[in-house]
Parts: structure tokens; sequence; C-alpha cells
């Protein structure tokens, strides 16, 4: 990993989602109307935020979960549903405490299953996990910095590994040609698209354990979203 890159990258990352679009981040997951460009990117998400899910067991009494990126802690709240402790953690300490508010406030149950943290992913500190989820959060980063961030998540990650990048498509590019989801002075760093090819190698020469394999894999295209979903298992 380039770790200058990274460490520019995750900081206009955390800039933006704390300070520049928190309050439209919080209203994108909330469930306040939106206007049409908006509302199909809601849209998308949530068939998004269904396909990572169909992919971790029904079941998770007992397992441990990542939910890297977690920003306002929709895929948490989930997973704790399930049976799942959860680690959600975020570069934002806006967004986990909007995500720890609404928790107290919408699913008090829940609250003993999710710690929220505030800071990055790739904290070693963090511990051990049976999955890790990572929705949208690595879409900022270049193709070798996912591949390095998910080999450093490996290694401390027994079953799988369910994430999303941005694909490289004719579509997408046209689409961020005609308009972005934030008016112009709300821009978000920049996408980063990724071919899929180029991710399977990049990743496969550095999942060293060499016991990890892609799996599933499928892309959520609605309106305004754009983004892949791929499972790695071992
Ligand atoms: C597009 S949002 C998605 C949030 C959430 N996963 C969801 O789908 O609702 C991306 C989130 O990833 C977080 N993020 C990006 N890089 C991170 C890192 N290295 N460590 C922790 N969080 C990170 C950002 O702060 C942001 O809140």
């Amino acid at each position: 990993m380039n770790h200058i890159a990274y460490q520019q990258r995750r900081s206009e990352i955390a800039h933006y989602f704390d300070r520049t679009a928190s309050a439209a981040w919080a209203r994108l997951t909330s469930k306040e109307p939106l206007g049409r460009i908006r509302s199909s990117v809601r849209q998308g998400r949530s068939q998004m935020q269904s396909t990572l899910l169909s992919w971790l067991p029904q079941d998770m009494s007992g397992l441990r979960v990542l939910d890297a990126g977690c920003g306002t802690g929709l895929l948490s709240c989930e997973a704790a549903a399930r049976g799942a402790t959860v680690l959600a953690i975020d570069l934002s300490p806006t967004l986990v405490e909007l995500a720890q508010e609404r928790l107290q406030r919408e699913q008090p149950h829940l609250s003993g299953r999710i710690d929220f943290r505030s800071g990055d992913m790739l904290d070693e500190a963090l511990g051990e996990f049976d999955h890790v989820v990572a929705m949208d959060s690595l879409i900022h980063y270049s193709c070798d910095d996912i591949a390095q961030a998910l080999a450093h998540l490996s290694r401390r990650t027994r079953k799988s590994m369910v994430f999303t990048f941005a694909p490289r498509t004719p579509l997408l590019a046209a689409l961020h040609r005609v308009g972005r989801l934030f008016p112009r002075g709300d821009r978000s760093p920049a996408l980063e698209p990724v071919a899929q090819e180029a991710l399977h190698s990049a990743l496969s020469s550095r999942l060293v354990s060499g016991d990890w394999q892609a799996a599933r894999c499928h892309r959520v295209a609605h309106g305004f979203y754009t983004s892949q979903a791929w499972e790695w298992t071992r």
C-alpha cells in the first residue's frame, strides 16, 4: 500500500463524510422524502444492502462481524438483529454519533450487540472477525489500496469478506459526466472505478494465506446508483 496516498485519501474521505456531507448522508439513510436522483440512490443502496445481507448467515448468533465504514449503521443493525456481535467503525465521528442515537431511539434492544467506534477500519486492535462487511466504504480508494486494505482485513477474518467496489463501466462514466449525487459544493472525493479483473488479480496476489477465493458477485445498477458487490470466502 502506498501509505501516503492512502492516508491522504482517507483524510479527504473523513472530512467529506464528517463535515461536508454528514447532513445529506443522514437524510439519505433516513426515511425522509428525497428528490428523484437521491431517491434512486436510496433504492439502489437498499438493493445493495439486501444483496450483502443475503450472503451472510440468517442466524449469526455467536459470530463477530466488522462493519467497516459503517456510516449511520444500517448494516450493523441488521447483522445484530440476526444475533451477531458487531464492531461498527467509521472515520466520521458525526456519523457514528448519529448511528448510536438512531440505535438507541429505534432499536434499543440491539444496543448491547453493537460496539460503535470512530477510527480506521484497518486498526489491528479491533481484533478478529468471522465476517467483514464493507458497503461502499472502499469505493473512493484505488484498486491497489482496496486490495491492500482487504489483505489486511483478511488476516483477521475467519469466514468471509463482503464488500463493494465502483465497477469501471461506460454507463457509470456517463452518469458521472451528467451529474453527481450531491451539488457541486458538496462533491465527494472522486469515485475510483475499478475493473473487476484488475481487482481480482490484485487480490489474488495479496491474499497471501492462499485459502481465500472469489465467490458471489452482483452488480446493482439502479438510477443514479451503481455499485458491485463481491464476496470472498475462505
Ligand atoms: C459511502 S459511505 C457508506 C456507509 C455505510 N457502509 C452504508 O452503506 O450506509 C462510506 C463510509 O466509509 C467510511 N470510510 C471510508 N474509509 C474508511 C476507513 N479507512 N476506515 C473507516 N471508515 C471509512 C466513510 O467515512 C463513510 O462513512
